[in-house]
């Protein structure tokens, strides 16, 4: 087996941030410094630090006490794709190759490593600098779950949790007031969060982007609840959703970002043709930041330990081009290449989908 000197290692962020980063950062940092006693090198806001060449060293002041804590002390960005980097110019927006100066500074900072933290789009520029012989290693994270080559991410949890308390909440409302309450909550292209939190807080519907749904069966659903059952609905409906004769709600496109599309706007969309094919009082909530802010879950804080500890250990035996991953119990190390060759949706035969279609969730299908 190669090992590779860990003299200096670089640590970034990259993509929207997620509970356990900060987790996963101390877990990398802290074995770094006490046993290879390599000095650690901390890219401020993802990629755009490693193009624009801003880092710090980090002190072990820098990792105590930051286990628990949400976001990254890093800063992160899901604009600064160095072979696809945003540029403000006078005829607005143009786009750049500077993956030179990414590799001049990783040069200059002398890394024997860079490990990246990150989602779908930060797997695809480690696997193009590992390509250009960069010492790159990922660890992935998203909140939406969606990364393939790992059973999870962490964050998944964090944000089922927060996205189950509050369909708890909006159940007293609903129940209440005999309503039918709306929740949208994140997931871009895969319906795991709105799954998990919709399975756990015993939402009524859940409509998620793997299974398209029909306006009748939802419809049909509710109503069926207020006349025979009970006199209200907990819809659950992740942004990525939409009707099989319609499309995604887009909030707006922001060419700097690394995936131009922001979504949202599904949950009005939803409860107000519900209103208006119903008649039933419709009420929508949207979590938006909040499933992705704050404290990670004991869970979450877990994986990024063993994500970190292992995504060090992986550099240190010189498997660049790999990226950490969750297979059953254990962590291992995966090429990223397979990471990234799809995303991981919901099947939609999957045991969670029959679990919840057992207890009578409507998928709109
Ligand atoms: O990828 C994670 C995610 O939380 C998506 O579910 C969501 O669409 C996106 O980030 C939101 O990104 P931003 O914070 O840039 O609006």
């Amino acid at each position: 087996m190669t090992t590779t000197k860990l003299k200096r290692v670089g640590i970034l962020t990259g993509g929207g941030d997620c509970p356990g980063l900060n987790a996963v950062i101390r877990s990398i940092a802290k074995p770094a410094m006490s046993f290879f006693g390599a000095t650690v090198i901390g890219i401020e806001d993802g990629f755009e630090g490693l193009v624009e060449g801003r880092a710090r060293e980090l002190t072990p002041k820098d990792i105590g006490g930051i286990v628990n804590l949400g976001g990254t002390i890093l800063g992160t960005s899901n604009k600064g794709n160095p072979f696809k980097f945003p540029v403000e110019t006078p005829q607005g927006v143009e786009i750049f190759d500077y993956s030179d100066n990414a590799i001049r500074n990783y040069k200059d900072w002398e890394l024997d490593a860079l490990i990246a933290i990150g989602g779908d789009g930060t797997m695809h520029i480690v696997d193009r600098f590992t390509d250009l012989g960069l010492n790159f290693i990922g660890v992935p994270k998203t909140i939406d779950n969606d990364l393939a080559a790992t059973d999870v991410t962490f964050g998944y949890d964090s944000a089922v949790s927060v996205a189950t308390e509050a369909i708890d909440r909006l159940h007293t409302t609903a129940s209440s007031h005999h309503r039918v309450m709306v929740i949208e909550v994140m997931g871009r292209y895969a319906g795991w969060i709105a799954l998990g939190s919709g399975l756990a807080g015993g939402a009524d519907v859940i409509l998620i982007p793997e299974i398209p749904f029909r306006w009748e069966r939802v419809h049909e659903h509710v109503l069926r609840r207020s006349k025979h059952g009970s006199r209200f609905s907990i819809v659950c409906v992740a942004e990525g959703a939409r009707p099989a004769e319609g499309d995604l709600v887009v909030k707006e496109t922001d060419a700097k970002r690394t995936d131009p599309i922001r979504l949202g706007g599904v949950g009005e969309y939803v409860g107000k043709q519900i209103q208006e094919g119903t008649g039933l009082e419709t009420r929508v909530a949207v979590l938006g930041h909040v499933q992705r802010g704050g404290s990670p879950t004991p869970y979450d804080r877990i994986l990024a330990t063993k994500f970190g500890s292992m995504a060090l250990e992986i550099a240190s035996q010189g498997k660049f081009g790999h990226m950490v991953s969750l297979k059953g119990n254990e962590v291992v190390a995966v090429p990223v290449k397979e990471a990234i060759l799809k995303l991981r949706t919901v099947p939609p035969d999957s045991q969670l989908i029959l679990a919840a279609r057992a207890v009578g969730t409507c998928f709109g299908d």
